[in-house]
């Protein structure tokens, strides 16, 4: 997706006369900006024009301004994608990021920050497509959510240009899981810090700098091997690494570990799938639950959510898939076995389908693999069993 450096246009949605004279005054005065078009016309007019960015009103008609977002981050990958607002917040600013805004401006405060995000434009790529960005989410800690993020992108990368992203800033391990040498300090490898502290002006170019390639063909930005070294992001940073990163790969894989923190929350803004990963036990199970219903109140499209059972072992039991299913009033769509081969796997920091690829687990991540492209997955049987009230609040009398 080769990209030039020439000075690119930029288009301006759904501003009245008064928002657009205060873009003018708020812009490098060399840059072009066409004449305001109206929503409805906007997606025609710009298939044409081809604007390096688009700056697009949400107060006119905010449910149009969305509508339009998501068609053009989904038809232009790349594309620099603005909105301009009389007022912002967190929640606001979440919504928009989730319709491929990739920042909410109110002008004339934000000015300085506009400036740097047309300065950041490029022309489109003829074929500028935005990559697929999955997000995997631990129900709670330990659930082999960095085990599965890992070997997912080793099912996609031998095929498809496969980018995998360390989210996970409390203890991400996906270096150890990949067997890469200390990221970060002076002679490491780059990490997700170098990402962050770079995210006003990633492009492909700096993007490609920055990631570590495996021999699997993933190219991984891990999290620094220092604790002390790991960067606190906001959520701009995040949404613009996700933007450069989905811009530049076919599939991004995140391991957003299993916090609730602004680097997640964005992510499963912005995703195009989110995956909660559960072990069959009640916390987990219970987390799970709790996220969805976290997820269903930040107004996330609950149908990019797609639940993943990890860990199962029938002989050993647990809250099984169809419980699972029947709890969560939605199928799991992937079960990956318990299996002693894992272990082996993670110690040796070696991925399962080369140690080990007709080992249980490895072949079940195999034939998970459309739960990432989103190709149909058939949907695990709901059960008829009896109910287990009491792993959604209530009592364990409850249901038995
Ligand atoms: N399918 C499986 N079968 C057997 N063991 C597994 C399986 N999946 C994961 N494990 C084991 O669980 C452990 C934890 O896995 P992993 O580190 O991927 O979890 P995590 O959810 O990322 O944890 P953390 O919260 O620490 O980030 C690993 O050491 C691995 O051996
Ligand atoms: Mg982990």
């Amino acid at each position: 997706m080769p990209r030039t450096h020439a000075a690119p246009s930029v288009a301006l949605v759904g501003l009245d006369a008064r928002a657009a004279a205060l873009v003018r005054e708020s812009v490098d005065a060399s840059l072009t900006l066409h004449a305001p078009l109206a929503y409805g016309d906007a997606l025609a007019v710009l298939r044409k024009q081809r604007p390096g960015a688009v700056i697009v009103s949400l107060d006119s008609d905010p449910d149009a301004a969305l509508v339009l977002g998501q068609a053009l981050s989904g038809e232009f990958g790349g594309l620099t994608l603005v909105g301009l607002a009389a007022r912002s917040d967190t929640a606001r600013l979440r919504v928009a990021m989730r319709a491929g805004f990739r920042d909410v401006v109110v002008l004339p405060d934000d000015a300085a920050s506009l400036r740097k995000l047309l300065a950041s434009a490029q022309p489109l790529a003829q074929d500028s497509h935005a990559g697929t960005v999955v997000a995997c989410w631990g129900g709670k800690g330990g659930v082999g959510t960095t085990f599965l993020t890992v070997q997912l992108a080793a099912e996609m990368s031998p095929v498809h240009r496969t980018c995998l992203l360390d989210f996970d800033f409390s203890m991400g391990d996906v270096a150890a899981f990949l067997d890469l040498a200390a990221p970060g300090g002076r002679t490491g490898a780059p990490t997700m810090s170098d990402l962050l502290r770079n995210a006003d002006r990633l492009d492909e170019r700096l993007l490609a700098s920055l990631v570590t390639h495996h021999a699997s063909r993933i190219h991984a930005v891990p999290q620094p091997s220092a604790l002390d070294q790991r960067e606190d992001p906001t959520d701009d940073a995040i949404a613009r690494v996700l933007a450069a990163a989905s811009g530049a790969y076919q599939y991004v894989l995140v391991d957003c570990g299993s916090r609730l923190d602004g680097a997640t929350l964005t992510t499963a803004a912005v995703a195009d799938r989110l995956m909660l990963v559960t072990t069959p036990d009640v916390p987990s199970v219970r987390n799970t639950w709790r996220r969805l219903q976290l997820l269903e109140r930040a107004e996330v499209d609950l149908g990019r959510v797609h639940v993943v059972l990890n860990a199962w072992d029938p002989k050993v039991g647990g809250v099984g898939p169809a419980d699972i299913a029947l709890h969560l009033k939605r199928p799991v769509e992937a079960v990956i076995p318990y299996d002693r081969a894992v272990l082996r796997s993670v110690n040796e920091g070696k991925l399962l389908r080369t140690l080990d690829p007709r080992s249980p687990a490895a072949q079940a991540i195999a034939a998970s693999v459309s739960v990432v492209t989103g190709a149909e997955v058939p949907a695990a049987p709901v059960a008829s069993g009896r109910p287990l009230a009491w792993l959604f609040g209530g009592t364990r009398g409850e249901g038995s």
